[in-house]
């Protein structure tokens, strides 16, 4: 693979940053996950104002220009043959040789922008989101600004892990009896033929998957409620699904033990999957 890192698109194994990167000793650095369909990247746009987003919330600047972004993520998926698959990019603040708490002072700090692609042939017609998705809840404990797309993920991958333990697939958490998101992915339920989402707010990360998915939902006429919604609820509820980039709509069939509906995905997940897949191409 060719990975691009500061400025050098460079074969996966010579790519190097500091030991001293706050990105690596403090977790002080952000992320996108953009998706790649027929060699296309899904959303890019949406993407990039996040991530700016993301940036300005840190006090972080921008490393490059968002055309020149957009041409390192062509010049990547192209060179390493992505027909399917993700181009994950990061940026953190960087370092001064050092470590403190304190940031570097950014006149003479650059930021490290790092780039790879992942292949995942298939990931439109996955088997798993044929299968469906088994969650289960869990506490969450993550800070207060999870609308910053930041790379402090040992709290999701911990999540992960304990659904894996229990023969699950992923983790929704809950803080004060409502649901937040899934570990990597936006929440819903579906009653009737509404579709149930947590508001936006510092509580989640706004999802361009859950934009996208909202936006064609009411084009199709679906009715969407932005509210919080409990797992009691969700689990009396006709459908579950998460959305995100690296899984677009995935249907959930099973919330803490109780199957959903006949224990399939649910024909409101599958139709938006469909829907999500056909229009972002
Ligand atoms: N995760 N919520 C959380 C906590 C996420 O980490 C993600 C994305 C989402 C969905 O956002 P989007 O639709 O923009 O992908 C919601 C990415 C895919 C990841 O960490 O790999």
């Amino acid at each position: 693979r060719t990975v691009f890192v500061n400025g050098a698109y460079v074969p996966e194994n010579e790519a190097k940053i500091s030991i001293f990167d706050r990105g690596f000793l403090m977790a002080d650095g952000v992320y996108e996950v953009t998706s790649v369909l027929q060699g296309k990247l899904i959303d890019f746009e949406g993407h990039a104002v996040r991530l700016e987003r993301s940036l300005n919330e840190l006090d972080m600047g921008m490393p490059c220009t968002m055309d020149e972004l957009l041409e390192i993520h062509r010049e990547l998926v192209r060179v390493n043959e992505i027909d399917e698959g993700l181009v994950y990019l990061q940026i953190t603040r960087g370092s001064d040789g050092d470590r403190d708490f304190a940031f570097p002072d950014p006149e003479t700090t650059k930021p490290t922008l790092v780039l790879f692609t992942q292949s995942k042939p298939g990931m439109a017609n996955s088997a798993a989101s044929q299968k469906g998705a088994k969650i289960i809840s869990i506490e969450d404990i993550r800070w207060g600004r999870r609308d910053i797309k930041t790379v402090q993920l040992l709290y999701p991958s911990m999540g992960k892990m304990m659904a894996k333990k229990v023969g699950c697939d992923d983790a929704w958490m809950v803080e004060e009896g409502f649901v937040t998101e899934g570990t990597s992915n936006n929440a819903y339920i579906v009653k009737g033929n509404k579709i149930i989402t947590r508001g936006l707010s510092n509580d989640i990360l706004h999802g361009i998957t859950r934009a996208a998915v909202l936006r064609m939902a009411k084009e199709a006429q679906m009715e969407v409620e932005e509210r919080s919604f409990t797992i009691e609820e969700a689990k009396e509820a006709d459908e579950a699904f998460t959305t995100s980039a690296s899984a677009f709509v995935m249907p959930v069939v099973e919330i803490d033990g109780a199957t959903m509906g006949d224990g399939t995905p649910g024909p409101i997940a599958k139709r938006l999957r469909e829907i999500y897949l056909d229009e972002s191409l």
